[in-house]
């Protein structure tokens, strides 16, 4: 299979539009070593012509032009994306669907029921999308089941329910549900090879830890380097934690998991938040990750397993 990393941004991209803190001011006035980021994506083929889209960021449209390969021009309108696979309902993870719009189907929904419950009362995407191409819905289930998803002929997909935080809006906000945010396994039938990707990933329980152990790739929660991050900076009142994200140092962080796997596991952070030290190559928490062996996605990322 081959992943693209479409956005490998948290919520608010790099940099932020109203974001003076040291990485966005230093990124956009080329004062540190970095590369802008757009919000959190990925697309997921088996023979670079159909797509699995996972999860459509406000920047999709940005990011379908980048890609180069998810419109392929066969016909007056068409696409690349055959199935949307959304691992949770946050802001970043589903807007774009709105200018998805266009399609000339229901766009191919895949996502538990408490994913479609917050997209369809706490921020009615789902409804309002009635009004245009409308969805068809396909249910994940919270418990581990393996599904085929079109878009990808090779692979099997395995979600696993995850602890994270459902948004602001949901019913389920710091009431955590099975199902608010889901990892996902992904296992090539021909090459043999498994990638395991999780954005928001909160707590290392022990059915994530074995994913992540049988893994040959984990793309995980990169978004914040410390648990107390934006509040140092004054960003906001909010934790890592809080919001359901693991922080990568410290005691039980990302990288005390990273450095148990064997060395042969291709380790990559993804979703990125913008307050990050990580996103200055120059700076010594990304010199870290790298004596760690452990990488930093980008846009444009290609992986091949
Ligand atoms: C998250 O991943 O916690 C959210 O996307 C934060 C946000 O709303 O930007
Ligand atoms: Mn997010
Ligand atoms: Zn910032």
């Amino acid at each position: 299979m081959k992943v693209k990393v479409l956005g490998s941004a948290a919520g608010g991209g790099f940099p932020q539009w109203n974001c003076n803190c040291p990485m966005c001011a230093g990124v956009r006035s080329g004062a540190i070593n970095a590369h802008a980021r757009t919000q959190s994506s990925i697309a997921v083929s088996s023979d670079d012509v159909d797509w699995v889209l996972f999860n459509t960021s406000p920047d999709i449209l940005t990011q379908i032009q980048l890609s180069g390969v998810l419109q392929p021009g066969r016909r007056l309108r068409d696409t690349g994306i055959r199935s949307i696979v959304l691992m949770d309902a946050q802001i970043d993870h589903t807007t774009g669907l709105l200018m998805l719009r266009e399609h000339k189907q229901p766009l191919s929904i895949w996502c538990t029921s408490a994913v479609k419950e917050d997209l369809s009362e706490g921020n009615p995407l789902f409804k309002v999308l009635g009004h245009y191409c409308s969805i068809d819905w396909h249910e994940l289930s919270a418990d581990p089941a393996d599904y085929s998803i079109p878009g990808a002929s090779t692979v099997i997909f395995r979600p696993l329910p995850l602890i994270s935080n459902a948004p602001p809006y949901s019913p389920h906000r710091d009431k955590p549900v099975a199902g608010d945010t889901v990892g996902m396994q992904m296992i090539d039938t021909e090459t043999g090879k498994t990638l395991f990707y999780a954005p928001g990933l909160g707590e290392m329980e022990p059915h994530v830890w074995d994913a992540m152990q049988n893994a040959d790739v984990v793309l995980v929660d990169g978004t914040m380097w410390t648990d107390d991050e934006m509040i140092e900076r004054g960003a906001s009142e909010k934790t890592a934690r809080s919001m359901g994200h693991l922080p990568q140092s410290g005691p039980g962080g990302m990288l005390e998991w990273l450095d148990k796997l064997p060395a042969t596991t291709r380790k990559i952070l993804i979703h990125i938040n913008n307050t990050n030290p990580i996103l200055d190559e120059n700076s010594e928490q990304r010199a870290t990750l790298t004596r760690h062996g452990v990488e930093v996605a980008q846009d444009g990322l290609e992986i091949e397993l």
